[in-house]
C-alpha cells in the first residue's frame, strides 16, 4: 500500500479515465477496447489512475474496478471525486460507498471534491471527508478545481496538511496563467494533479519543444509530460496501446534544468 500522493513508488504520470465509457455503453465484456488499455497502461508502470463518479455516471468507476482486478491492489493508487450535488454529509458517505462498490475495492486512495458546490458548506463536506478517512474508506482527501482562496478555506477547515492535493487543469495552454496557483499549492503542501495535460489532445506543436524533443529523441507529447512532472502529476487520458507507450516513455525524458528553465519560458 502506498503511503500517499507523494510516495516515491507512484509512477509520475497518472492515466485520465475520463470519456473511456458512455453513458449508453452496454454491459462490459472481456476485451473491450478501453477496459484492455487501461490494463494495458498497469502493465506498462502506470500506477496512478484518475476516475470519478460522474465519469459515465459510475460505469468509467465499473471499468476501472475491473482492470484492477487483474492486479494486487495495494499496488494501485486510486483517486475518485464525489460530484458537487453530493456534497452533504450523508449524500458524500452514499457516493464514497457507492464508489467503492464499483471499483470493487475496500479503500479510495485519495477522494477528492470534484467541483466546489455553490450550496453546500465547505466545512460540511470537509468533516464529512475526514470522517471517511478516519474510517478508512478513503486514504487521502483533496480537492479539484479549487481556487487558492478557497483551497485555504479547505486548509483552514481540514488542518494543513490534511487536504494533500489540488486537480487543476494544466498544460501548455494555461501554464503561464497559472503559475500562481502551483507557487500557492506548494508553498501549502498541496500537490498538483495536472488534468488535460495534453490539452484535450490538441497537442501543440510549438516549435520550441518541437526542437527539445528532437535533441532528446523524444516527441512533443513526452516533453510536454516530462516538463509538467517537474511542477505536478499529470493525468493524461488514452485508450491507444501507442499513445500509453508514448506517456510512459515520458518519464524517462532527461529534462535538464536549462530545459526547464526555457520551457518555462515558451510554455
Ligand atoms: N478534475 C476535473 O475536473 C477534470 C476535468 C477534466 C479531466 N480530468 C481528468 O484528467 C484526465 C485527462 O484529461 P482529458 O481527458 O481532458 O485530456 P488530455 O489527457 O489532455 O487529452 C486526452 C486526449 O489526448 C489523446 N492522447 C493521449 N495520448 C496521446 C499521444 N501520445 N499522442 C496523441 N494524442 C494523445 C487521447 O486520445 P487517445 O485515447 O486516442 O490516446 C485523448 O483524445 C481525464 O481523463 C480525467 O481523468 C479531470
Amino acid at each position: 500500500m502506498f503511503t500517499g500522493i507523494y510516495d516515491e513508488r507512484l509512477f509520475p504520470i497518472g492515466l485520465g479515465t475520463y470519456g473511456l465509457v458512455g453513458v449508453q455503453a452496454g454491459p462490459l465484456s472481456s476485451g473491450d477496447k478501453h477496459l484492455e488499455a487501461v490494463k494495458y497502461a498497469i502493465s506498462s508502470g502506470i500506477n496512478v489512475i484518475d476516475t470519478a463518479e460522474m465519469y459515465g455516471e459510475g460505469r468509467t468507476e465499473e471499468l476501472v474496478g475491473r482492470a484492477i482486478s487483474s492486479f494486487r491492489r495495494d499496488d494501485i493508487f486510486i483517486i475518485s471525486k464525489v460530484w458537487p450535488s453530493n456534497l452533504e454529509r450523508k449524500k458524500l458517505f452514499s457516493s464514497a460507498e457507492a464508489s467503492l462498490k464499483r471499483l470493487g475495492t475496500n479503500y479510495i486512495d485519495l477522494y477528492l471534491i470534484h467541483w466546489p458546490s455553490q450550496t453546500v458548506p465547505l466545512d460540511e463536506s470537509i468533516s464529512a471527508m475526514l470522517e471517511l478517512r478516519d474510517r478508512g474508506v478513503i486514504r487521502e482527501i483533496g480537492v479539484s478545481n479549487f481556487d487558492n482562496g478557497l483551497l485555504d478555506q479547505a486548509l483552514d477547515y481540514a488542518g494543513r496538511g490534511k487536504i494533500v492535493a489540488n486537480e487543476i487543469e494544466l498544460n501548455f495552454s494555461n501554464f503561464a496563467r497559472s503559475r500562481e496557483t502551483l507557487e500557492h499549492c506548494r508553498s501549502k503542501g498541496v500537490r498538483v494533479i495536472a488534468y488535460s495535460p495534453l490539452s484535450r489532445g490538441r497537442i501543440s506543436h510549438n516549435s520550441g519543444v518541437q526542437q527539445i524533443a528532437q535533441k532528446y529523441g523524444a516527441t512533443s507529447v513526452q516533453v510536454i509530460l516530462r516538463f509538467l512532472i517537474e511542477f505536478s502529476l499529470p493525468i493524461p487520458k488514452s485508450s491507444n496501446p501507442e499513445h500509453i507507450d508514448e506517456i510512459v516513455g515520458a518519464a524517462r525524458v532527461p529534462l535538464t534544468e536549462e530545459v526547464v528553465d526555457l520551457l518555462t519560458h515558451k510554455f
